[in-house]
């Protein structure tokens, strides 16, 4: 495995997304890739699966304090009255006291940014969130949050795959200090079948799948969260560590970028 270190922490580089895995199919797969050696979980209020998440890390052989463990609020509790509430309800069903990180999951057009920062920092100083961190923020939006925030936020988490460019966002959050967590990593199935990356692949054995989450973990300040409902394919998203790709291939990989945007609500905000 590897990590990204920064502001003190180290969050193994690849985790597990569960966006759209539900019931028993959450618990097993959270449970097979916890034994597979994935140590980095990433769930949300909105998946409806913090429960079957919990209980996987209950019934699994890794013990809580070497699992990252994120989720993130929804629209709804991003307000002074609800937040706190709503935490208190995902910690009982995740099963624990603390998430390692909290994210603000979009920046609804109509939230206060203030005061639910406010409150997110509480939860810090009160130890039930260990980090605090922003979701699918533009470059303005995340100064604008470290500008609000007493504790400096660790990560923010964005579409990144090979297909969409990250290049502002990325610039914004290294100036930080801040992780960029990808999500939809895999372009949501897409890279498969891309020829570029068939052929990077071919040199070390490894799937389109591979060589797109390898080129993401290889950037600095970096993660990336890979959904598989499958075994193979979580395997498959594992083996990403016994290689390494050249400065030519991240650059051809880099060159792929078309703007491919796949996870775009009409909440969301204009993008850098
Ligand atoms: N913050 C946000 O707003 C936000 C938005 C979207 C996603 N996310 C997070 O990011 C995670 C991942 O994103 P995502 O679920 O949108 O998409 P993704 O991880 O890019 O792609 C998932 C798709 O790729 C397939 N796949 C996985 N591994 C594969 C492999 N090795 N070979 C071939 N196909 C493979 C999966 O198939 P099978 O499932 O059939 O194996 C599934 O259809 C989510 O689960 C969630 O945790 C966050």
């Amino acid at each position: 495995m590897k990590y990204v270190e920064m502001q003190g922490e180290k969050v193994p580089a690849l985790g597990f997304g569960t966006w759209q895995i539900k019931g028993r199919n959450c618990v097993e797969g959270v449970k097979d890739a916890l034994d597979m050696g994935y140590r980095h979980i990433d769930t949300a209020q909105a998946y409806g699966n913090e429960a079957e998440v919990g209980k996987a890390i209950a019934e699994s052989d890794v013990s809580r304090e070497n699992i990252w463990l994120t989720t993130k609020v929804w629209r709804d509790n991003l307000n002074r009255e609800n937040l706190k509430d709503s935490v208190e309800k995902s910690l009982e069903k995740l099963g624990t006291n603390y998430v390692d990180l909290l994210l603000i999951h979009w920046p609804f057009p109509e939230i206060e940014l203030e005061p639910v920062l406010e409150e997110m920092n509480d939860l810090v100083e009160e130890n039930q969130a260990f980090n605090i961190g922003v979701s699918n923020f533009t470059a303005e939006q995340i100064e604008r949050v470290q500008e609000l925030s007493r504790v400096k936020l660790l990560a923010n988490q964005a579409e990144y795959h090979p297909f969409l460019s990250q290049e502002k966002v990325l610039e914004t959050c290294r100036a930080h200090d801040m992780m960029l967590t990808a999500y939809s990593p895999l372009a949501r199935g897409d890279v498969i079948g891309n020829e570029t990356l068939e052929e990077i692949g071919s040199r070390y054995g490894k799937t389109e799948a591979q060589i797109a989450l390898r080129w993401l973990v290889q950037q600095e300040g970096v993660s990336a969260i890979p959904k598989a409902a499958s075994h193979v394919h979580r395997e498959d998203n594992f083996n990403i560590f016994d290689f390494e790709l050249t400065s030519e291939e991240m650059e051809r990989i880099h060159n792929l970028t078309r703007g491919d945007r796949k996870v775009n609500p009409s909440f969301a905000p204009d993008r850098d």
